[in-house]
């Protein structure tokens, strides 16, 4: 990545600049039913391609068998922090529907996703995204239908201090300035490559 530009610089609404990835997430905090609702409520008014709603969502909640088959399925790594999570969530996307091949499943999907991570920040909570998971895994704990593709894992709870992480590396990297590329590398105008004025 060239030239990072650090946190937000232009004002951009409250629930943009307060969203982030945390892996220190509060283990002593609950995420209630009625939060994850208001999660789901968001997700489900994304935009989609023709309005075809391909996102699907697993969902479980700490002490259920839906967490623990969502955790059982994470990488080591990903584990070893978003056990704390209130929610872990899985995201899916339905390629296939009665109508053949789903045009821009995955983006749709996406976009649900970013609605749902941007409730969560209205909630006090933090929405964690995950591509480090075993699909597989998924497949065969929830017994996914083969034209359901999982996504991402997604970790839900309020953020917690740095320190929880334990190991200070882990620690040093939680707290470290979050970094973009400067748009005049990202939104060109006139020709590729050239900045807006
Ligand atoms: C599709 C996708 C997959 C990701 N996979 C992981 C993951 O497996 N583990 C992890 O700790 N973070 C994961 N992240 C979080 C990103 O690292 C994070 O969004 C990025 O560093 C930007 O930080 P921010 O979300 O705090 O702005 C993932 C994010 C996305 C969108």
């Amino acid at each position: 990545m060239s030239g990072g530009q650090q946190e937000t610089t232009i004002g951009v609404h409250d629930l943009i600049a307060r969203r982030r990835s945390p892996r220190a997430l509060d283990a002593m905090s609950d995420v209630t039913p009625a939060q994850i609702r208001r999660l789901l409520e968001a997700a489900r008014w994304a935009p989609s391609f023709g309005n075809t709603q391909p996102a699907r969502f697993l969902v479980g909640l700490r002490g259920d068998d839906t967490y623990a088959g969502v955790l059982a399925a994470l990488t080591e790594r990903n584990r070893s922090w978003a056990h704390r999570a209130g929610a872990l969530l899985v995201a899916l996307t339905v390629r296939r529907n009665a109508k053949g091949e789903v045009p821009y499943a995955e983006y749709s999907t996406g976009l649900a996703a970013e609605n749902l991570a941007l409730q969560a920040v209205a909630e006090g909570l933090a929405a964690h995204q995950m591509a480090g998971f075993d699909a597989d895994t998924v497949r065969r704990t929830f017994d996914v239908p083969t034209d359901v593709e999982p996504l991402v894992a997604i970790a839900v709870g309020p953020a917690a201090d740095a320190e929880v992480l334990g190991e200070p590396r882990d620690v040093e990297r939680e707290r470290a300035p979050r970094t973009r590329l400067p748009l005049s590398e990202l939104a060109y105008t006139g020709t590729w490559g050239a900045p807006l004025p």
